[in-house]
């Protein structure tokens, strides 16, 4: 197995749809901080240690009531996909579980059952870092490529089933390319799970700043579920279900976590609908 060389930073760049990763694994080193009895995964701390980015802006928020309900979305989001993976590989022990624009994150390592296959899909420079920071271990393959171009479908081995899931990343993605996507991975794959977090149309509105800033002027086209049986028609025969992102799996049980975020999360669930969406396929 390759060492890491811990010495090294890495650098991120600002301004670039990468730096996207930055976010959610800040969030989760400060959740670790500050909700550790809800979050106790000090990874993202180690990881962020060695990152050559300017902190400074995130440290200065980090005390911020609404930076901490950030941080709360990024550790149950991860928190949410753990539990749809777990659950799968009760089923299908020796399944893939695909990392679709993983970033820097580890939830496959935190569901290795010793027998389950793990793949992280992202871009190549993001790739790049990743394998300096946290080179691949048994049974784990890093994937260098566009989620938009089907050819790492074609690395993965789901002869024992595959669950895909796509953490923080389809906001970002059109409607049809997430359509697309979601289509490949059936028609190839047959039986598998797919699962992925999206924002209904005032959650889009409201990130419209974010996505401006990494350069997407056309936002209304990306994707947004207000109602999960929109997305029925996407697979025939597929099972659609969504639960919400905030409370839909855990209901947030540290003393940190104050009355105005448990407000904030009821209100992301409902009215913002932020949700988790689940597509069980059959082949
Ligand atoms: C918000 S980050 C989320 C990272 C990770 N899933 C997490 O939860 O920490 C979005 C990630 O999606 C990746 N990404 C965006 N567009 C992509 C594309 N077309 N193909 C592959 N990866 C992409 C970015 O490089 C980035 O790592």
């Amino acid at each position: 197995m390759a060492q890491a060389d811990t010495t090294k930073k890495i650098h991120i760049e600002q301004g670039s749809v990468q730096e996207t990763l930055i976010i959610p694994l800040y969030g989760r080193k400060l959740c670790a901080e500050v909700f550790p009895r809800l979050y106790n995964d000090t990874s993202a701390a180690e990881l962020c240690a060695r990152l050559d980015y300017d902190f400074s802006e995130l440290d200065g928020n980090a005390n911020s009531t609404f930076w901490r309900f950030g941080a709360l979305e990024a550790a149950m989001r991860q928190l949410d996909m753990e539990w749809e993976i777990k659950d799968y590989l009760t089923l299908h022990p020796h399944a893939a579980v695909v990392n679709m624009g993983c970033g820097l994150d580890q939830t496959p390592r935190r569901c290795d059952n010793g027998t389950c296959l793990m793949y992280n899909v992202d871009m190549p420079d993001i790739i790049e870092a990743r394998a300096g920071l946290l080179p691949e271990v048994d049974r784990e393959h890093n994937i260098a490529c566009d989620l938009n171009d089907f050819r790492w479908m074609d690395e993965v081995d789901g002869s024992g089933g595959a669950i895909f899931f796509a953490a923080g990343v389809f906001h970002y993605f059109t409607a049809a390319q997430v359509q697309a996507i979601v289509c490949a991975l059936a028609d190839r794959f047959g039986s598998c799970r797919i699962v992925f977090d999206t924002i209904g149309k005032l959650g889009r509105f409201l990130m419209r700043k974010t996505f401006k800033s990494f350069g997407m002027e056309n936002y209304d086209e990306c994707l947004c579920v207000e109602d999960v049986s929109e997305l029925r028609s996407w697979c025939p025969g597929a099972i659609v279900s969504a639960r919400g992102y905030m409370l839909g799996y855990y209901d947030m049980d540290d003393p940190a976590v104050t009355g105005l975020h448990r407000f904030l999360a009821r209100l992301g669930d409902r009215r913002v609908k932020m949700q988790i969406i689940r597509m069980d396929i059959s082949g």
